[in-house]
């Protein structure tokens, strides 16, 4: 039997497993996907195990992204460029490392825009999470991005890392601007960690009206927060966190296993198990 799993601390609340393991079945590949909560210090070891024979592959997760790069063969420009890896494959005694967030979000924006690209973007948020939003709005070729941030600095030095040569610019602006950013924004992505409790919204319920009538608003969050119901009672087009999640994974299976993941069965495994936990 192949074996995969996630690394990270924690992991026990992981939807992965569920959606990996349908996967497997439905194909009739004979692996499983495990959850390997791993200490900091235990991170270099854990990764050595990965280039045993039956390893099909791993992800990671917080807080390991960034520290897994150094013990890596090698990563994907994409991986390099947003600083964290969540993918690992072994490849000819190597490991490979690549970032399938990006792709994860580029693939739940186009089902919610029906394929087009949006011509502006505002992100809110200068975290962990924000950083794969952005690369994938740059390589999606968004020509307007803007990035908002509680704290500027943050925001200020994520765009400047960022807008490298070749790339969309990305434009840091203060929160104060927030009503006039999303006044001609055509996306807007909460990418903080505002949303996942309550009625709680990451910005005054103002910036959703403010948005143009044909704007699409995306939450990272797997859950329909308060921004994303004010925003669908405007008429809005809105996406949840589930969509990224489930073509990550879906992306990282691919690359694993050599053959398309089948998306469908990913979808259901991965909402069945998010319904049974609420
Ligand atoms: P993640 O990996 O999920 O992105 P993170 O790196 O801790 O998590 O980033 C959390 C993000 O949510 C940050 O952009 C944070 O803003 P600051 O950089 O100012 O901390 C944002 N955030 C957290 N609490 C917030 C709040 N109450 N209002 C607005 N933004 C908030």
């Amino acid at each position: 039997m192949l074996i995969s799993g996630l690394i990270g601390d924690p992991v026990e609340h992981s939807l992965s497993p569920f959606m990996h393991n349908a996967a497997f079945q439905a194909l009739g590949i004979d692996a499983r996907y495990d959850l390997w909560h791993t200490a900091a210090a235990d991170l270099p070891s854990r990764i050595a195990t990965l280039r045993i024979e039956g390893i099909l592959g791993a992800n990671v997760t917080v807080p390991h992204k960034g520290a897994v790069i150094p013990l890596l063969g090698n990563v994907s420009e994409t991986a390099r460029r947003i600083g964290s890896v969540n993918t690992v494959i072994p490849r000819d005694g190597q490991l490979w490392g690549d970032n399938t967030d990006a792709y994860g979000f580029g693939r739940a924006l186009g089902y919610v825009t029906g394929g087009a690209v949006p011509r502006s973007a505002l992100v809110v948020g200068a975290g962990g999470a924000s950083r794969a939003v952005l690369v994938s709005l740059q390589e999606a070729g968004v020509a307007d991005i803007r990035l908002v941030n509680r704290t500027m600095a943050r925001a200020e030095a994520l765009a400047v890392e960022l807008t490298e040569p070749g790339c969309p610019a990305i434009v840091a602006e203060p929160w104060s601007r927030l009503e006039e950013v999303a006044s001609s924004a055509r996306l807007v992505v909460n990418a903080t960690s505002i949303g996942w409790h309550g009625d709680e919204l990451p910005f005054a319920a103002a910036i959703i009206d403010a948005l143009p009538g044909d704007a699409v608003v995306m939450d990272l969050t797997y859950r329909l927060t308060a921004m994303l119901r004010l925003a669908s009672a405007r008429g809005l087009r809105t996406a949840d966190g589930l969509p990224m999640l489930i073509h990550q994974g879906a992306r990282a299976f691919d690359l694993w296993t050599g053959r398309p993941a089948p998306i469908e069965v990913m979808t259901l495994a991965v909402r069945e198990a998010y319904a049974a936990r609420a």
